[in-house]
């Protein structure tokens, strides 16, 4: 189970792991530069704890356990943002700090804003040593909820794995050296960074299978400089290299995932990316997603790439809103628009959304590119009312005029004739996307589902009546056919085109949840929770190809279409946090020509 706690710490490592200089990417491209009197959590891979650090006159030290309790804890926790401390840690459980230690004796009252205002000897002044160094444990969330940064077994082991990883634990026989270095932050007085070190020594024949370690010939030491965070998980990454067995978490994932690409472990990547992916929904900014994005195309994870491009296709219509839209790549736009599995209200909101992407470039973008991406709109399923008003409202009418005729005349075209009509011409292509919808959430395609509306207390009513041995007959009790009314039913043209705006078709929809509710309605459900949506009838010659979405406050987790009236949602792919209470659902309905 994911939680906030796990994506919390993802963030944080976010940050730390990728600020070190040595590598080649800038996540976020946010600088953090520490001013006198900041503190943070190291030691750890886990953002909400590790050992207290305090910098000073432009080195990170630590605090001495003298003194120190929850009162301390509460000032470092809160000063970092996190509602509380859990826990104080006391004595050296986290690596051997490298820098001096600031503080001693130090004794807050627990609401100072920040560590430093607490009394303490003077700087520097202690009569410690680094093994008496603090470390907390800061609460995560605001609620109660499981707190569990699980952890993720990738197993691709051989038979031999565990006679492997003893080989590499026992380092017998090992041959090639591996200088594994991060920055601590700290700036020596000649100017330069102060680095930690880390030696493991491994076999050569064994990384000689991934070319990028330099294990063969003569070599036999290599260097490898990784953000402090990622410096704690190399030597599981090496002995993965023996076993082909990791523990990952979401808050190691982006590290074991750089370590991974980084030396071409490509089976490994490719599995922490599928878990690395599940940290996508977590910024409404969209900042995080486009450069998970481009993070995935700078090391050519497929995988994480089509995760993300369907999360941004998933969540388009907010993707356009955020500040991120404005410089979203090219290729990723580009990406996106051929997509049938687009979410927005309706095609023109789409077409408005390229025509303002393309306006904000200000000229940077070719004529020809332009066209391009234009040329993913999908004229015919424009709502009809809004074509007329296209050649008005439209910014870029002028400058394409030709495209946006011809495309226009297509589009009144597949509003006015019938599709055997259409299909006369020979320029038309029924298989062209063009005639086929995206997941349009606009009225009257698409309805909320509440499962919590359908009709009240049924199985308590039925359930209270069996207790007492009565054989009620439940459509004695209520005249209504069905037990369970559909928590929705609303109505849709039997298809986008104007020619069948008054012929109507009348659909029901619900989400059940348990076997029991499936068969009050005649249905074998195989897994839960499940969408129903059934038409009252089935009109000729049209195919519905529908679609039920399943939402966490405002996010689109999970698209899933129809087999028969049914569809089973998978919650277990979902990266969304969730509890199943908290879903809401609603379902497209998607008409296309056959
Ligand atoms: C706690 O310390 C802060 C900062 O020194 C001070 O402003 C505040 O009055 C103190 N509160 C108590 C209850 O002593
Ligand atoms: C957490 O649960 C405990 C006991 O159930 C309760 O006393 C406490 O108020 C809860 N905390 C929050 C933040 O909900
Ligand atoms: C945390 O995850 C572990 C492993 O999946 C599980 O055994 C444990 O019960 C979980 N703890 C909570 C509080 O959910
Ligand atoms: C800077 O100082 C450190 C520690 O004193 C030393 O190890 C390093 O070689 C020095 N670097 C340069 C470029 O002088
Ligand atoms: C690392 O390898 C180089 C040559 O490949 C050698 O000169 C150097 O001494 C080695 N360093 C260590 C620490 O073994
Ligand atoms: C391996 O060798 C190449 C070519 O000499 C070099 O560019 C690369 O940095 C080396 N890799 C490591 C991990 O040392
Ligand atoms: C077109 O522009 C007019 C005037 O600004 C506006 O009232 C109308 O809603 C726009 N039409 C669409 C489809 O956006
Ligand atoms: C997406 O937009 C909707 C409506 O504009 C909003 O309610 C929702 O919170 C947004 N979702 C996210 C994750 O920001
Ligand atoms: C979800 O569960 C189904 C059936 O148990 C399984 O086939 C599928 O691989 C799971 N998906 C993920 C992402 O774990």
């Amino acid at each position: 189970m994911l939680t906030r706690r796990s994506l919390h710490s993802l963030q944080l490592l976010l940050l730390l792991c990728v600020s070190a200089g040595a590598m080649k990417f800038n996540l976020f491209n946010r600088n953090h530069s520490p001013k006198e009197g900041d503190v943070r959590l190291s030691g750890s891979t886990d953002g909400s704890e590790g050992r207290v650090e305090v910098y000073h006159e432009g080195r990170w030290g630590t605090v001495c356990d003298d003194n120190w309790d929850m009162a301390e804890a509460q000032v470092v926790c809160r000063q970092l943002n996190f509602p509380g401390a859990k826990s104080v840690i006391i004595g050296r459980q986290y690596q051997q700090a490298p820098g001096p230690i600031w503080l001693d004796d130090i004794n807050c009252n627990g609401t100072e804003k920040h560590l430093v205002k607490c009394e303490f000897k003077s700087w520097g002044e202690t009569d410690c040593s680094h093994k008496e160094d603090v470390g907390v444990l800061c609460q995560t969330g605001s609620t109660n909820e499981t707190i569990n940064d699980s952890t993720h077994s990738l197993d691709h082991s051989i038979s031999l794995s565990d006679d492997l990883g003893q080989i590499f634990d026992s380092g017998n026989g090992c041959d090639f050296l591996i200088l594994v270095r991060s920055p601590t932050g700290n700036i020596q007085e000649n100017g330069t960074t102060e680095m930690a070190e880390t030696k493991i020594c491994a076999h050569k024949t064994i990384l000689s299978q991934f070319p990028l370690f330099n294990a063969s010939g003569g070599i036999s030491n290599i260097t490898v400089d990784v953000s402090s965070s990622c410096q704690l998980l190399f030597s599981s990454f090496i002995r993965y290299i023996y076993t082909r067995k990791i523990d990952v978490t979401l808050s190691s994932a982006i590290c074991v995932h750089w370590m991974a690409s980084t030396f071409g472990v490509k089976q490994l990547m490719e599995d922490v990316g599928r878990l690395f992916s599940k940290v996508i929904p977590d910024d409404s900014t969209f900042h995080n997603q486009v450069s998970i994005y481009n993070y995935a195309v700078e090391t050519g994870d497929l995988i994480l790439k089509e995760t993300c491009v369907q999360f941004l296709a998933w969540n388009y219509q907010n993707l356009t809103r955020s500040p991120a839209w404005n410089s979203l790549p090219v290729e990723l736009l580009g990406a996106l628009l051929p997509r049938s599995d687009l979410v927005a209200a309706d095609e023109y909101f789409v077409l408005q959304s390229v025509e303002r992407w393309i306006t904000e470039q200000k000229g940077s973008i070719s004529l020809e590119i332009q066209a391009e991406l234009l040329s993913h709109i999908r004229f015919p399923m424009i709502p009809a009312e809004k074509l007329y008003e296209l050649e008005s409202n439209s910014s870029l009418y002028s400058s394409h005029k030709n495209m946006y005729r011809e495309k226009m005349l297509t589009a009144f075209q597949f509003n006015i004739l019938l599709f055997s009509k259409l299909a006369t011409n020979p320029k038309f292509s029924k298989d062209s996307a063009d005639y086929q919808p995206r997941i349009y959430t606009a009225e009257p395609w698409s309805a909320a589902v509440d499962p919590s509306k359908k009709r009240p207390s049924y199985d308590h009513q039925i359930n209270t009546h069996r207790r007492y041995g009565y054989q009620y007959d439940s459509y004695y009790v209520y005249p209504t056919p069905s037990p369970y009314a559909p928590s929705v039913s609303f109505s849709t043209p039997v298809h986008s085109s104007l020619i069948f705006k008054n012929n109507m078709i009348k659909w029901q929809a619900n989400i059940f949840k348990s076997q029991n509710e499936c068969s009050r309605n005649g249905l074998r459900c195989e897994s839960f929770p499940v969408a129903w949506l059934a038409p009252n009838h089935n009109p000729n010659n049209m195919l519905y190809r529908n679609r039920v979405m399943m939402m966490c406050k405002g996010t689109v987790c999970q698209v899933q279409g129809f087999k028969g009236n049914l569809a089973p949602i998978a919650t277990n792919g979902t990266s969304c946090l969730c509890s199943d209470e908290q879903y809401t659902y609603r379902v497209v309905v998607r008409p296309e020509y056959v």
